[in-house]
């Protein structure tokens, strides 16, 4: 992809991040339509309002360009050169009950003979304000700012992010590995948007994140982020279609989290 087409493309993802902030501020301590719900997880209206003008924002400045959101995705998108992966709302469970922790996620994907690559990452927190971008071979900034990942490279010296996701199978991993981890680092932390916690290690302010069962839509935007921040993004494909085991940390402790998570 040329510097102009990605330039384009994060105009247009900056622009439809901040256009579905907008619609969140307002909302958050109000009572909201509630889509459906199980056991773990909840679905807002507000997710299908965010994603639906994300897409038509996207598609006035890029038309043709296929989405794949987590509230439904163009056809298209499997044969696609290249293809938009929205999170409308990452963190509905914080946003729905006001919690104040919950963002935008939007990449956009390039088809390589490897599978698809993220070219383009906008990850938008409107409670705090703060918008992340990265274009692949650039720099990874905060509001415009250059970031870069922490540099800690003792486990018992840092702060590891968790991820606990709805399905079944992730979390039974997930309590496993907390156990395991929670004696092995300085602080463990489970915020509930992992598109934040990407963000986060992004800007040194975590040293690592870790979940198995995220979808796609939660960091494809984030993973790129980190990345362009000097950090590493590990993922690993799970049987279930969109699924990933994922592993984000500033360059320095991916062996040392698998040796304890393993051991
Ligand atoms: C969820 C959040 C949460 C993570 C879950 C995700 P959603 O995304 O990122 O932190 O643990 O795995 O599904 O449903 O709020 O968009």
């Amino acid at each position: 992809m040329t510097k102009t087409q990605q330039a384009l493309a994060l105009e247009a993802a900056v622009e439809a991040a901040q256009a579905a902030g907008s619609l969140m501020r307002p909302n958050l301590h109000r009572t909201k339509k509630v889509n459906s719900t199980d056991i773990h997880d909840i679905k807002l209206d507000l997710d299908v309002r965010c994603q639906k003008l994300i897409t038509r924002l996207l598609a006035k400045r890029l038309p043709h360009i296929p989405l794949l959101g987590e509230e439904g995705c163009d056809d298209s998108t499997e044969h696609a050169e290249q293809r938009w992966v929205v999170d409308p709302i990452d963190g509905t469970v914080n946003f729905a009950l006001g919690i104040p922790h919950a963002a935008v996620s939007i990449a956009l994907q390039r088809r390589t003979s490897e599978g698809f690559v993220s070219e383009v990452g906008v990850t938008f927190d409107p409670f705090m304000d703060e918008l992340w971008t990265a274009v692949r071979g650039g720099k990874a900034r905060r509001n415009g700012q250059v970031i870069r990942v922490s540099s800690r490279k003792r486990l018992d010296q840092a702060v590891v992010s968790l991820g606990f996701p709805g399905g079944k199978k992730g979390l039974e991993v997930m309590i496993r590995d907390l156990g395991k981890l929670t004696h092995c680092v300085m602080k463990l932390r489970i915020m509930g948007s992992a598109a934040l916690a990407l963000a986060y290690v992004a800007d040194g302010r975590f040293d690592a994140f870790v979940e198995t069962g995220l979808k796609l839509w939660d960091v494809a935007a984030g993973g790129l982020i980190v990345e362009s921040a000097g950090g590493e993004f590990w993922s690993r494909p799970q049987p279930e279609l969109f699924h990933y085991s994922i592993n984000a940390n500033n360059g320095h402790l991916r062996s040392a989290l698998e040796k304890v998570i393993r051991g």
